[in-house]
């Protein structure tokens, strides 16, 4: 495979190396943060590649597991020697005590939460400034701790439970902390991050939106020349930036198929073709699909054969649509981060988990090469480079959207009435959470229509209609979700305007299921 001209080393990288679990995306988020460019890399990597990556610095990170255990992730001697400085968190700094002749006492109390950190007396830390009080909150999880500093590393704070809870050997440019500074229960996390980027490591705050803006647009321009690019609009965030900076990089090479499938939000067709054929100029195949879909989900009722027949189509669609684009040889996707490290770009240490949503089930034959200018980006970067690249709030800002659309929140039979049903009582959702100001501390929030009937009173009449259950999460990444605590008077309003304005809706009721055991949408 040619290597993609996206996947371009950026100078310098801070690395992260990923022992495991989730713990090495907020951090290399984290890092991102502070304008310095982050990589996670796995744990296997050997000294020599790390050498070759040239890094400004390297991040260890927690994991799972105890160093004691047979098995237990470690890392290449070699690295420590290689003079580029290092932070261990949590399991990375036991890991650093390990490696490096301290120990490592097998806790009999574990830490978990919340802890009051306090600096040891005596000692200079380098790592904890002047500006961060000698005293403060830190979070914790461990059941280990460090209990002898190895050779050349001083102790600088400690937790009752963990008495060496910051290590630090400024003359190896190697730093250890048993704390999470990069969760927000750590009110100075953020502060020590900054110290070893950019005072102790010398990193530049130079990975900013606009030098990614620039650099994707060459790499864009690089990899396809004067050819012709075709980019699959779903409506979401990932694939309306990915379109945005394309287009600026290649402009009328360009063109944009959006497929309507009838099981789209309410206007949200009229607001994709208004932003991206009226505002951005960008040419734009507008498909209105929907009563193909109806046809082909009449009497269908099994999720799965739902999803399979609504991604078949698309790409039936998708075919004889650009079927006459036959100068096409490049396909843009919205590909983040995550979806690269979770693929195998990492190495399996942390767990696949999440079975891939393609994005519209694309052809899997397709012979046109993949355009993924947002390979390198976490979620939070890529709307902040469609605000960059002056795409409006209700696209950069809009909610994760399933694929599969209102498809797998229609529970049974997917028609053009309960569509319609739909819809509304999920622009009222959406709305009232906009009004309340919360639709930034949630996930996704939206109704789901059951395929039952309950018996209800309105006016003098006797109803029997469907209830709308609203559904609405709070979560990081999507892999794991909390069911959100939505004010009673807010899912009161809600629920009063769904019962007045949606015709064929009797009964509101509220999902408390968090993820696990639940997932997110109902199908
Ligand atoms: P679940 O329901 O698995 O959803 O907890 C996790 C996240 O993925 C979205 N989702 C999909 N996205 N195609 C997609 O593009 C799909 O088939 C699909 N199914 C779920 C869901 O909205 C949530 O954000």
């Amino acid at each position: 495979m040619p290597a993609d001209p996206h996947d371009r080393p950026v100078e310098h990288p801070v690395l992260v190396v990923d022992f495991g679990a989730q713990y090495a995306q907020l951090i290399a988020r984290r890092v991102r943060e502070h304008r310095v460019y982050s990589e996670i890399v796995p744990h296997r990597i050997t000294a020599a590649e790390v050498a070759a990556k040239r890094p400004s610095a390297i991040i260890l990170s927690g994991g799972p597991k105890s160093v004691h255990v047979e098995g237990a992730p470690s890392l290449d001697p070699a690295v420590y020697d290689l003079g580029i400085p290092i932070l261990g968190i949590c399991y990375g700094a036991q890991l650093i005590a390990q490696q490096l002749g301290g120990t490592v006492g097998r806790g009999t109390r574990g830490e978990y939460g919340r802890a009051h950190l306090t600096r040891i007396a005596g000692t200079a830390s380098t790592l904890l400034h002047d500006g961060i009080p000698a005293e403060q909150d830190v979070w914790m999880s461990h059941f280990d701790a460090v209990t002898e500093v190895p050779p050349g590393f001083v102790a600088t704070a400690g937790t009752p439970d963990a008495p060496m809870a910051v290590i630090e050997a400024p003359d190896r440019k190697i730093w250890g902390v048993q704390y999470h500074p990069e969760v927000v229960h750590s009110p100075y996390g953020s502060h020590v991050l900054e110290q070893f980027l950019h005072r102790l490591a010398g990193c530049a705050p130079t990975w900013t939106m606009s030098s990614i803006i620039d650099e994707q647009v060459a790499a864009v321009r690089a990899q396809v020349g004067s050819g012709r690019v075709i980019c699959a609009l779903s409506g979401g965030v990932d694939s309306a930036v990915a379109a945005a900076l394309v287009h600026r990089a290649i402009g009328a090479q360009l063109v944009c198929i959006y497929v309507d499938t009838g099981l789209m939000r309410l206007n949200e067709s009229d607001q994709v073709v208004e932003t991206f054929k009226r505002n951005m100029g960008i040419e734009l195949i507008h498909v209105s699909a929907g009563p193909r879909y109806f046809e082909k989900l009449a009497g269908v009722t099994e999720p799965e054969q739902k999803r399979k027949i609504i991604g078949e189509l698309f790409v039936r669609i998708f075919e004889e649509h650009t079927g006459g684009l036959s100068d096409a040889e490049f396909l843009v996707q919205g590909t983040l981060y995550p979806d690269v490290i979770e693929s195998g770009g990492s190495d399996g240490t942390a767990a696949v988990i999440k079975s891939h949503h393609n994005v519209g089930g694309l052809p899997e034959d397709m012979t046109l090469k993949l355009v993924e200018p947002l390979r390198l980006l976490f979620k939070d970067e890529v709307r902040k480079l469609g605000h960059e690249l002056g795409l409006p709030d209700e696209i950069v800002l809009r909610q994760p959207f399933p694929g599969p659309g209102l498809g797998v929140r229609i529970i049974g039979e997917v028609t053009p009435e309960r569509v319609a049903i739909l819809q509304h009582a999920d622009a009222i959702v959406r709305e009232e959470i906009a009004n309340a100001g919360l639709e930034r501390q949630l996930w996704q929030a939206f109704a789901v229509l059951a395929d039952i009937r309950s018996v209800g009173v309105m006016g003098d009449e006797r109803t029997y209609a469907h209830p709308i259950i609203i559904r609405a999460v709070t979560s990081d990444d999507a892999m794991t979700a909390d069911w959100a605590r939505l004010p009673y008077d807010l899912l009161e309003t809600m629920s009063n305007r769904i019962i007045n304005e949606v015709a064929g809706v009797n009964r509101v009721a509220y999902d408390i299921t968090s993820k696990p055991p639940g997932t997110i949408e109902w199908e």
